[in-house]
């Protein structure tokens, strides 16, 4: 079936593809499917325009979009900065603070937006929010001592005021789907992320947790797309 929030997703990756990335710029490519309307239109401006930029990919999923649409990519090892990465979002709120990793790939993702220069959001309108957590929160965490690592993180959760919070490990069939990293995810669900900052660092202490899917302090702007084709730019510098 076709996505129908495909036309908010183009004009959200349209808008900060007009906005953010210029000739020349090495770009992070970021996952699921805005970053992928994303990537067809980069291809498609190289193709069309002559249009010049280098890709560092956030999963493997991006990876292969970016060698179809022949857009060159480079390993993070074998770039001086990124200027800008583009990247989609499973929610974000009015502080800019964001919840990701509803694909598997949400610690290359991190990696990426924390190193780049700039990192701009596109999200069709559906998920800006008020409150983050509506949307579980993605954990990426070792295979060894999972059971002890949820414990530990359902603990923590519950210490942080969080008493409906519920841990359940991301399967397919039945059997732990690995991130592009090689590692698990659990999903916690029941939060209402009124101020997510200290859960966030607090997450990132726990031996056997590799990253959480907060970004509360990444994103310089964010560009929302409507059905009808229309979007809207904020930065945090405003
Ligand atoms: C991938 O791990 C995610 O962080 C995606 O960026 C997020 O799930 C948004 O995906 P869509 O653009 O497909 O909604």
């Amino acid at each position: 079936m076709a996505d129908p929030k495909l036309p908010a997703k183009r004009a959200a990756a349209t808008a900060a593809i007009d906005a953010f990335v210029r000739d020349g710029m090495t770009v992070g490519l970021g996952s699921g499917s805005t970053s992928l309307c994303a990537v067809d239109i980069l291809a498609e401006r190289i193709k069309k325009r002559g249009f010049s930029i280098i890709g560092v990919v956030t999963s493997r999923q991006t990876q292969a979009a970016a060698k179809q649409g022949q857009i060159p990519i480079r390993a993070p090892e074998d770039i001086e900065k990124i200027d800008v990465t583009i990247d989609g979002a499973d929610e974000i709120d009015g502080g800019m603070r964001a919840i990701k990793g509803g694909g598997r790939c949400l610690l290359w993702e991190k990696i990426i937006a924390h190193a780049s220069v700039r990192m701009v959001v596109m999200v069709d309108e559906g998920k800006v929010v008020k409150t983050l957590g509506a949307f579980p929160l993605p954990i990426e965490v070792i295979p060894f001592g999972f059971t002890i690592t949820c414990k530990a993180i359902d603990a923590l959760i519950r210490a942080h005021g969080y008493p409906n919070a519920r841990l359940v490990r991301r399967d397919q069939d039945k059997t732990p789907v690995l991130t592009d990293s090689g590692h698990w995810l659990v999903d916690v669900h029941g939060l209402r992320l009124d101020d997510p900052e200290p859960l966030a660092l607090a997450l990132n202490q726990v031996p056997g947790v590799v990253e959480t899917g907060l970004f509360v302090s990444e994103v310089d702007a964010v560009v929302v797309g409507r059905d009808n084709g229309d979007s809207q730019i904020k930065t945090r510098d405003a």
